[in-house]
């Protein structure tokens, strides 16, 4: 059946790769493996926004432990440029992580470079230990060494929208999962 947010945008330019029982069912099972592995602690999610939104607020009602949230911005860390090694939130605050079991959550990761800058950055916080999470990788277009720990889906190299996931800061509402067509 289609949904309303597919006939609002019609004609469309993306096809459904991955629809909201699939994406509610594997979040399901990331946040069972999360609160499994993460038995006895109590997480410190880092969100980057702003394509984690919509994923993470679904992932951590799935996560049944204590657990602290903070968001960064993507775009101010995604090409290493930002001079100092300090790590602030989007409310300007600065991150502290030290001791801190932290788990980078993003929307999707894609050359990988926001989550090796941001692991970088974590790191020299002297973490307890800091994973990445994310709800899709594309492993095919990585340029860089990136260990994601927790994958939603591996996808293709297309370009997707929908599901907090954006093309010019349109579609992020899009409650599935689009491949965008002619991109
Ligand atoms: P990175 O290349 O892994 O550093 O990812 C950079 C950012 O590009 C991601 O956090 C997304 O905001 C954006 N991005 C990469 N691929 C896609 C896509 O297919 N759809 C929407 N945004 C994307
Ligand atoms: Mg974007």
């Amino acid at each position: 059946m289609r949904t309303a947010n597919e006939k609002q945008t019609e004609p469309t330019p993306f096809e459904l790769l991955l629809d909201q029982k699939k994406i509610a069912e594997r979040i399901g099972q990331m946040g069972r493996t999360i609160t499994r592995d993460y038995a006895g602690k109590r997480p410190f999610v880092i969100g980057v926004l702003k394509g984690c939104v919509v994923f993470l607020s679904d992932l951590m009602r799935q996560i049944t432990l204590p657990m602290e949230i903070e968001f960064i911005s993507g775009a101010k860390y995604r090409h290493g440029k930002v001079g100092d090694d300090e790590l602030v939130s989007t409310a300007g605050k600065l991150i502290r992580a030290r001791n801190r079991d932290v788990l980078i959550v993003e929307g999707i990761v894609d050359t990988g470079h926001t989550a090796s800058e941001l692991l970088k950055r974590i790191r020299l916080l002297e973490p307890a230990s800091v994973e990445i999470v994310t709800l899709l990788d594309k492993p095919g277009s990585h340029r860089t060494k990136i260990d994601v720990k927790y994958r939603g889906f591996s996808i293709g190299n297309d370009f997707v929208v929908g599901f907090g996931l954006d093309n010019t800061q349109l579609y992020r509402n899009l409650p599935f999962i689009g491949r965008m067509l002619d991109h």
